[in-house]
């Protein structure tokens, strides 16, 4: 199984980004953690950040061509993109909206995500346990 990681615009700062509402770890340690946890579970683990959309919509349309699942925290184009809906929509493969904060504990304009009703499902507010829970939301059996 081949999951892609997807990270939208400035979660390349985390780490030094308002650690209040997003922890301390950098990208390199949450993918370096995404990375060992799907060694154990036996699930190849690639990881890509951006901070344009369209970049954003050419790493989900390439997916489809790969991947079995995406984990995608869209960052702020949650609230705004219609194009990033739309390449979801169209791939075809379950993608999993993850937020390091709880977006509704937040202001009311992160209470909105676009790209919601066409995911999988959605997990927020578990820092960057919210990844490792979308992780295992797509590949874990729990039969
Ligand atoms: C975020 C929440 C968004 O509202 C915000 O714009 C981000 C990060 C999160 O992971 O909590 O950039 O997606």
């Amino acid at each position: 199984m081949k999951i892609l990681v997807l990270h939208g615009p400035n979660l390349n700062l985390l780490g030094t980004r308002e650690p209040d509402v997003y922890g301390s770890l950098t990208l390199d340690d949450i993918d370096s953690r995404l990375v060992e946890k799907g060694r154990e579970l036996g699930v190849e683990v690639t990881s890509q950040q951006s901070n344009q959309e369209g970049v954003l919509i050419d790493a989900l349309q390439d997916a489809r061509k790969w991947a079995d699942g995406v984990i995608f925290n869209p960052g702020g184009y949650t609230h705004t993109s219609v194009a990033l809906r739309d390449a979801i929509a169209a791939i075809g493969i379950p993608v999993v909206e993850v937020h390091l904060s709880n977006v509704y504990a937040r202001e009311e304009f992160r209470h909105t995500s676009l790209i919601s009703a066409v995911c999988k499902g959605k997990i927020t507010g578990f820092g960057w346990k919210s990844y490792m829970l979308g992780l295992y939301a797509l590949v874990a059996d729990f039969d």
